[in-house]
């Protein structure tokens, strides 16, 4: 029988806990008793497998799971969705167990942004106040002196005086987008999404031909030309209740493909179909969040590994940014 020690040493290499499983398990039930039994919560976010989000407690956009991690009771938080998600949890909530099932869940954007070269790119713009997208590191957030989302990011940006000079890191999609609804001309840091990057105008051009009752919605993440040929423009929860409020009831979606399950499980009768992207596998699946699997979340709360562990000195730093945030949000009821 592998020990604990084992295990860990495992997760260490592994990124991730792998065990053999009953395949006559009803893992639905299973993670249910667990939550109970150890007191935990699952938060997911929207890009998860439908499964994942089928068990979850709560589902999200990066602001909304922000929150729910901050003001949860639970003792252990399951984060099913990617390392900055659950980093950002952490540093909210330091007296719970936050657990990812699979560490090595990042995301592109992020990826985008290493601390080292930020911190000579902050260096070459002194002066500037650096609003960072939360889809970046805890060093990076620690590094900044407001997180957004792409749900607040205008009012984020807003809140800064007019006389004041921006970074804004590390999506440019989103900087752009933000520009542009603002006014505020900004600096910007050259990362993107690779899922959001990839969606095809021309093909979504032939679909809005093939559709022309369907209406356009994207995420800011996506390019400039994609959004200039939108209906509406929203974070994932902002899309999701768009589809619920319009009276459209046809729909073609620019972000990951997974927010099709909550899109469909509330408007039934409508019809979602996915922005086809640039290459030949129509796949809008961000390859990040698809590391999480239903068994993964099981055998994450069964053994309470991985668990994100941070540096206290990062997390206090990274926190100050996190809170000006959720402020802003709360000032304009988001
Ligand atoms: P939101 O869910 O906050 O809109 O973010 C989308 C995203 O790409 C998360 O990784
Ligand atoms: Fe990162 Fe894009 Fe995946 Fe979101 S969809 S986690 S921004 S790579």
């Amino acid at each position: 029988m592998e020990t604990s020690v084992e295990k860990i040493k495992r997760v260490s290499l592994q990124g991730y806990l792998d065990v053999d499983l009953d395949p006559t398990l009803d893992l639905f039930e299973e993670i249910e008793n667990l939550k109970k039994e150890k007191n935990a919560i699952i938060l997911a976010h929207y890009y998860q497998d439908a499964d994942i989000q089928d068990v979850a407690d709560y589902i999200g956009d990066s602001l909304g799971l922000a929150q729910q991690a901050e003001k949860t009771q639970a003792e252990i938080i399951l984060f099913a969705g990617v390392h900055f998600m659950a980093e950002t949890a952490k540093i909210l909530n330091p007296g719970k167990k936050v657990l990812l099932p699979d560490l090595r869940a990042g995301c592109s954007l992020s990826d985008s942004c290493p601390p080292e070269k930020f911190s000579a790119f902050k260096d070459q713009h002194p002066d500037h106040v650096v609003i960072s997208y939360i889809n970046c590191s805890a060093e990076i957030k620690a590094m900044s002196d407001i997180i957004c989302t792409s749900s607040n990011a205008a009012h984020v940006v807003n809140s800064v005086p007019r006389d004041k000079k921006i970074i804004f890191a590390p999506d440019k999609n989103l900087g752009l987008y933000v520009m542009e609804q603002t006014g505020r001309d900004m600096v910007l840091w050259d990362g993107s999404c690779m899922v959001h990057e990839i969606f095809s105008l021309q093909k979504i051009q032939k679909l809005k031909e093939r559709h022309p009752a369907a209406e356009f919605i994207a995420h800011p993440e996506c390019e400039t030309a994609v959004l200039e040929i939108a209906d509406f423009i929203g974070s994932t929860t902002g899309l999701l209740k768009h589809t619920q409020n319009s009276p459209a009831t046809e729909f073609i979606v620019a972000t990951e493909a997974g927010i099709l399950h909550q899109m469909a499980k509330a408007s039934p009768k409508k019809t979602f179909i996915p922005a086809p992207p640039n290459n030949s596998c129509a796949c809008n699946d961000c390859p990040h969040m698809k590391l999480n699997t239903l068994e993964k979340v099981y055998i994450c709360l069964k053994y309470e590994m991985p668990e994100l562990l941070m540096e206290e000195a990062t997390r206090k730093k990274a926190l100050i940014p996190i809170q000006r945030m959720l402020e802003i949000s709360k000032a304009h009821g988001l």
